[in-house]
């Protein structure tokens, strides 16, 4: 395969060679050269307007070959081709005609001959003027409140191009408005200018400005036609009946007319205003009227509004009217009453005209003359007006706010929830007077202090609140407008029960008691409310060994002849009513300790060493027994007797309490007389222990390394074999322990 292509490229790189070949020698045979190449612009680089311009390139080729060699001519304008022809010319040419200012810009020619390029510089021509601008208008003839549109353009140019047109008043020559739009999609605009009132006969004018990089053209102004305006409707005008003086009482009537031409194409609106207040419209017609009796009041400046949707003309007249007779006037001899008192109401004219008076209070007539007397009740309170009257002429007074005070009764006093509270708990005291002018102010007084203030402005009763740290004695006090002063309510009581606080157990004299003497408990609260009910408990027993219910914040328990049963831990629990609200009413856990008197100590001792001994006996004879009937048994026998007395001496010597306050606990209770029978049928014992011993017996020479005591037992059992309480055997185990 390799050769294959090696063959193949051989073949086509000689091709190709020869083509070079002679391609090169074609070239070499003529030889071409750019000399010079340069642009011109005819007539000139800056024409007017309008013009024809005439570009031209000029190329100096120099060769050898006798026929002129063919080249490309490229035209470009602000780097854009714009021209491209093969040319065997020195002079090639491109006709702008019409030379607008768009045409403006940096123009320039290229020459390519073979790989040979030469450029000319950058040329700028310069376009100058705008051709004046065609203004349109859409119509001749306008109305007032209508618009007219105005196109205006440059066609021979090109977007963006910028506008100003403006509008005229002809006669006299005055600018109306002036509007500027740039155009950048069109060579024109169309701008829409409103008619207005004072529009009579107008033009308008329309200048061009285009801007093109370097330079700014601007064209002349052109104007366009004449367009007359016709008013769509007149300013408005008031007629006013009657005329010359109008007094009081006379039909006033005051009328708006407008004029409307034929060619509106909308009905104005009328409208009649005095201040803000519109009194008459007309949504359709010529004219509007407001028909009113003239009063005072109707004096002022009247307004005509004709409105439409884009024209508003207004006119405004004032309106002068002749008081017939002045305000009546309302007097009271008082406008804050008791109930009961009289109340005096007269109603007069400055002047005194002769005139029909009503007395009216809240729209109802109380009296049809000048005067209103009355002994008052409590519904007798409210606003009072009169009226005056002549002829058809009614004029109202003033108003008068009388204010009649029922005298208040006294306040009833209510709690809530109970009249017993736990200390921190709000009641809620309520007072109410049931008769009494509203508003009512209540007041809480809690003793002599005053709390708090309620006024209540409807016929409900005021509510306090308050948390009394202690008991507290309440009253309410009520007053109103009425002159007595104020009432005052019955005493409420409420009772402030405190939840025990802090219960305390403590022992008087010493935590240490001597047995046979006194214990006293002391179990006492901080703060509580009686009746407090205390109990006494032991650690580990579930019920209170003692419990009772005392108004006092302490209490005492006692027990005359204290005995080791009596030691342990204690604790006491107080409570009242208030308990369950509070949280723990346990108190401390005290340790007591009783423990022996020093004589019981002595006695016990003896007795210890009495029954040694006695033990001792027993054990040598049944030893000297046992000798006679096994003689191997060495006389070890009264060596364990050392050992329990030493042990038991020791005890002693230590700070015995543990091991005497046991002795005084079996003292005391009828444990006593169990551990005697133990004692006295010591010998006796279980039938468990007692194989052990025996065994201990097989082996003599190991008795020794044993507790002293188990030898001594082991003896007791063996001496008597007979059934024996089990407990009997612990007593003497614990007794040993200890
Ligand atoms: C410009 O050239 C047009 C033809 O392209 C010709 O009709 C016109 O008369 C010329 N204008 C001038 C001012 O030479
Ligand atoms: C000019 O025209 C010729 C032939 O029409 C073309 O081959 C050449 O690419 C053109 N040059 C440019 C720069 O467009
Ligand atoms: C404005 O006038 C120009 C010519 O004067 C026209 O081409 C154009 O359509 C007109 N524009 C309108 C909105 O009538
Ligand atoms: C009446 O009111 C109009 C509009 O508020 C005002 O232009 C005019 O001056 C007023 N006329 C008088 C006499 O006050
Ligand atoms: C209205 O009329 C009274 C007399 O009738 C006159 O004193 C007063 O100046 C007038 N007011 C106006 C605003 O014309
Ligand atoms: C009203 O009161 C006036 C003065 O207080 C008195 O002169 C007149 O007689 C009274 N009229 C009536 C109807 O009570
Ligand atoms: C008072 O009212 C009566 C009846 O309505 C009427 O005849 C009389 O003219 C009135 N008096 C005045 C001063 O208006
Ligand atoms: C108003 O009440 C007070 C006591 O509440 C009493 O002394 C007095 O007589 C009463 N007055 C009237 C007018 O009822
Ligand atoms: C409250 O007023 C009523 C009548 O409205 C009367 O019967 C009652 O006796 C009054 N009570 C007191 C306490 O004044
Ligand atoms: C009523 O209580 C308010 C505060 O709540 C106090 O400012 C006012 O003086 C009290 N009014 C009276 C008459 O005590
Ligand atoms: C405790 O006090 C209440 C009144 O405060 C009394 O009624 C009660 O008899 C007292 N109880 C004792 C046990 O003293």
């Amino acid at each position: 395969m390799r050769p294959v292509w090696d063959q193949r490229s051989t073949m086509r790189l000689g091709a190709l060679l020869t083509l070079l070949l002679c391609s090169g020698l074609g070239s070499q045979e003529n030889s071409f050269t750019i000399n010079s190449i340069h642009m011109q612009s005819l007539p000139d680089w800056k024409v007017e307007n309008g013009q024809n311009v005439t570009l031209q390139c000029v190329v100096d080729i120099s060769t050898t070959s006798h026929v002129k060699p063919r080249h490309q001519v490229l035209f470009y304008k602000d780097d854009a081709l714009l021209h491209n022809v093969s040319s065997v010319k020195d002079t090639e040419s491109f006709l702008i005609p019409h030379a607008r200012v768009f045409n403006s810009g940096m123009y320039k020619c290229v020459v390519l001959l073979n790989n040979k390029k030469k450029t000319t510089g950058e040329n700028r021509l310069w376009v100058q003027g705008v051709p004046k601008p065609k203004v349109t208008l859409d119509k001749k003839e306008a109305i007032e409140g209508g618009a007219v549109t105005v196109n205006c353009s440059v066609p021979e140019e090109r977007a963006p191009i910028y506008f100003k047109v403006e509008k005229f008043e002809r006669d006299p020559k005055v600018v109306k408005l002036v509007k500027e739009k740039t155009s950048l999609g069109q060579n024109f605009v169309t701008v829409e200018f409103p008619i207005g009132e004072q529009d009579y006969v107008l033009y308008f004018t329309c200048q061009a400005r285009i801007s093109s990089g370097f330079q700014t053209e601007t064209s002349d102004t052109t104007r366009s036609e004449e367009v007359t305006v016709t008013a769509s409707f007149s300013t408005p005008r008031f007629h006013i009946t009657p005329a010359g003086i109008i007094t009081e009482g006379d039909d006033l009537q005051i009328k708006c007319t407008i004029q409307v031409t034929h060619l509106a194409h909308e009905t104005p609106e009328i409208i009649i205003q005095k201040d803000r207040e519109i009194v008459a419209y007309s949504s359709s017609g010529r004219e509007t009227i407001y028909s009113v009796m003239a009063m005072v009041e109707h004096n002022g400046n009247y307004t005509c509004k004709v409105e439409s949707s884009r024209l508003s003309k207004v006119s405004s007249v004032m309106v002068n009217i002749t008081e017939l007779f002045p305000k009546p006037k309302l007097e009271s001899s008082s406008t804050r009453l008791d109930q009961g008192e009289r109340l005096d109401l007269l109603c007069s004219i400055p002047g005194a005209p002769l005139a029909n008076f009503t007395i009216e209070k809240e729209g109802t007539v109380v009296s049809r003359g000048q005067n209103f007397t009355k002994i008052t009740e409590g519904w007798d309170s409210g606003t009072y007006t009169c009226t005056a009257g002549v002829g058809k002429v009614v004029k109202k007074s003033n108003a008068v706010q009388i204010t009649v005070c029922g005298n208040i009764s006294t306040p009833r006093i209510l709690h809530h929830p109970k009249s017993e509270i736990i200390k921190g708990q709000a009641v809620t005291v309520s007072c109410h007077s049931r008769n009494g002018t509203s508003p009512i102010t209540y007041y809480l007084l809690r003793g002599s202090d005053v709390l708090e203030n309620i006024t209540k402005a409807s016929d409900k009763p005021a509510e306090f609140r308050d948390s009394p740290t202690k008991d507290a004695e309440y009253k309410c006090v009520a007053d109103n407008c009425h002159s007595h002063p104020a009432v005052s309510s019955e005493v409420l009581s409420i009772k402030v029960i405190a939840p025990v606080y802090q219960v305390k157990l403590t022992i008087l004299r010493n935590p240490e008691v001597e047995s046979g003497k006194e214990i006293v408990l002391q179990c006492s609260v901080n703060e509580g409310t009686g009746p407090i009910t205390y109990r006494f408990y032991k650690v580990g027993e579930p019920n209170p060994f003692h419990q009772t219910t005392s108004n006092d914040t302490r209490v005492i328990w006692y027990k005359e002849q204290a005995s080791k049963e009596q030691e342990g831990q204690y604790y006491c629990v107080a409570s009242n009513r208030a308990s369950f609200t509070a949280g723990s009413t346990q108190s401390n856990t005290l340790m007591v300790k009783v423990f022996l008197a020093s004589w019981k100590k002595v006695l016990i001792a003896v007795l210890v060493i009495g029954m040694v001994i006695a033990t001792l006996i027993v054990g040598a004879r049944c030893y000297v027994l046992r000798k006679a009937k096994a003689k191997q048994m060495p006389v070890e026998m009264s060596r364990p007797a050392a050992p329990l007395l030493k042990s038991n001496n020791e005890k002693v010597s230590e700070p015995n309490s543990e091991a005497n306050s046991h002795y005084g606990y079996s003292d005391d209770i009828g444990n006593h007389a169990m551990k005697q029978p133990c004692e006295s049928k010591e010998p006796v014992n279980s039938d468990v222990e007692y194989t052990e011993v025996e065994v201990s017996s097989a082996e003599p020479h190991h008795v020794p390394g044993t507790k002293g005591t188990d030898t001594v037992y082991s003896e007791i059992r063996k001496a008597d074999p007979n059934s024996v309480e089990n407990r009997c055997s612990r007593t003497e185990a614990s007794l040993d322990e200890t």
